[in-house]
């Protein structure tokens, strides 16, 4: 038999969906896998009736519905500040996962570097399998998840094609601030290198941090692919709808891409998400209101539990280290915690450079009664 290609033997299965299998072989309270818990807004689940008896069901426009890239526009001018022209900047997506993957192939040819934070959300690597790019990781240093400018400036130096930033962060939950951007958008310039963001967390930002897109950075507009998505903003991650946003040069390269891998995303659903994205402004300050209970919720638990963790910035995750308890690795930690306390975890590993074990990966997008449930198994990790 020939054997299948060289990039399946290199890709690894998600540890994160592993995670949440092993939750349902123990009866474990899943906080590995990040999505809610509850159902998006009833507006639109009943827009997403009315589209299929409206007979939405043939494709949509290869790079998005008009209707869905008018109103997308008007949210991104609305909280970017940054005109968006429907026509030219945006091409839509099945999720974030595939506009992170359509910005790689857009920007990188096989063999050029692609530089990144460790930790990182773990899809980046696979993207690079399948595109051919190379990782070049940068430290973020626990607890802080700060990163070292000497060592950012060597990542550039070495010929990056293009820098990944997950802002705000899955898995280490840091929003950067703007001091921070702008040392990486220097670089970007100096180097002439492209910037793809992941931009999912947008909208779920604690008090006093703030959420700077990084495209609004002076001169950054023209160099950066920002990926998002509406998953996990109104909570339809089954939905997979996401999007890129660049110039119209780089959009008129993307959308090949997107056509070619997908042709598009879900049309009626296209056609349903309209009604969120015409929310007012107040179910943005909402959503982030409802996270930040979750979050303190989960990290009273973890107070009363004398675990150590990063308070999170923005994103639904925390990152708690585990090495007082004393296992071997943090992998054989976590099916022991799924096992004997009935939560279970992501191992930190998953999202590291090789040689970090100390560290698992909470998440929050739960009801505060999952939470209260999950926070009661937790208090028995107590010494
Ligand atoms: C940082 C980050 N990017 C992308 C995704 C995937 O987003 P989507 O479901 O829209 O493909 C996730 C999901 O957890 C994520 O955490």
């Amino acid at each position: 038999m020939p054997q299948t290609s060289r990039r399946t033997s290199i890709l690894t299965e998600s540890v994160i969906r592993e995670m949440s299998r092993v939750a349902v072989q123990h009866n474990a309270i899943n906080l590995a896998q990040g999505f809610p818990d509850w159902d998006p807004p009833a507006a639109l689940i009943q827009a997403a009736k009315d589209a299929m008896d409206a007979g939405r069901h043939q494709y949509a426009v290869t790079w998005g519905s008009p209707e869905l890239r008018g109103a997308l526009a008007a949210k991104l001018t609305r909280f970017m500040g940054l005109p968006v022209n429907p026509d030219s900047d945006l091409v839509i997506t099945c999720g974030a996962t595939e506009a992170m993957m359509v910005a790689v192939m857009t920007v990188c040819d096989p063999g050029e570097k692609i530089g990144l934070f460790s930790p990182f959300y773990e899809n980046y690597l696979a993207d690079m399998v399948l595109s051919g790019a190379e990782p070049v990781l940068v430290p973020l240093h626990p607890p802080q998840y700060r990163f070292d400018p000497a060592e950012l400036r060597k990542a550039f130096e070495g010929g990056l094609k293009a820098f990944i930033l997950c802002n705000p962060s899955n898995p280490c939950g840091r929003v950067f601030t703007r001091e921070e951007l702008l040392q990486i958008a220097a670089l970007a310039e100096e180097f002439d290198v492209f910037v793809i963001t992941d931009e999912v967390y947008e909208h779920i930002v604690y008090a006093p941090h703030r959420h700077v897109y990084f495209a609004t950075l002076p001169g950054m507009a023209k160099r950066t692919l920002s990926c998002s998505a509406l998953s996990k903003t109104f909570s339809i991650t089954g939905w997979r709808l996401g999007h890129v946003h660049a110039s119209p040069e780089i959009i008129a390269q993307a959308r090949k891409v997107h056509d070619f891998l997908t042709v598009g995303a879900a049309s009626p659903l296209q056609h349903a998400v309209v009604t969120a994205l015409n929310f007012p402004v107040s179910y943005y300050d909402g959503l982030a209101a409802e996270y930040a209970v979750s979050r303190d919720v989960l990290l009273g638990y973890l107070d009363q539990a004398g675990l150590s963790y990063t308070r999170p910035e923005g994103s639904y995750f925390v990152m708690v280290d585990i090495s007082h308890f004393g296992y071997a690795s943090d992998i054989e930690f976590s099916h022991w915690m799924a096992k004997e306390i009935g939560v279970a975890p992501v191992p930190g590993s998953s999202f590291f450079a090789p040689g970090e074990n100390r560290y698992i990966r909470l998440n929050f997008a739960k009801k505060p009664a999952t939470l209260h449930a999950a926070g009661q198994r937790l208090l028995r990790l107590k010494k």
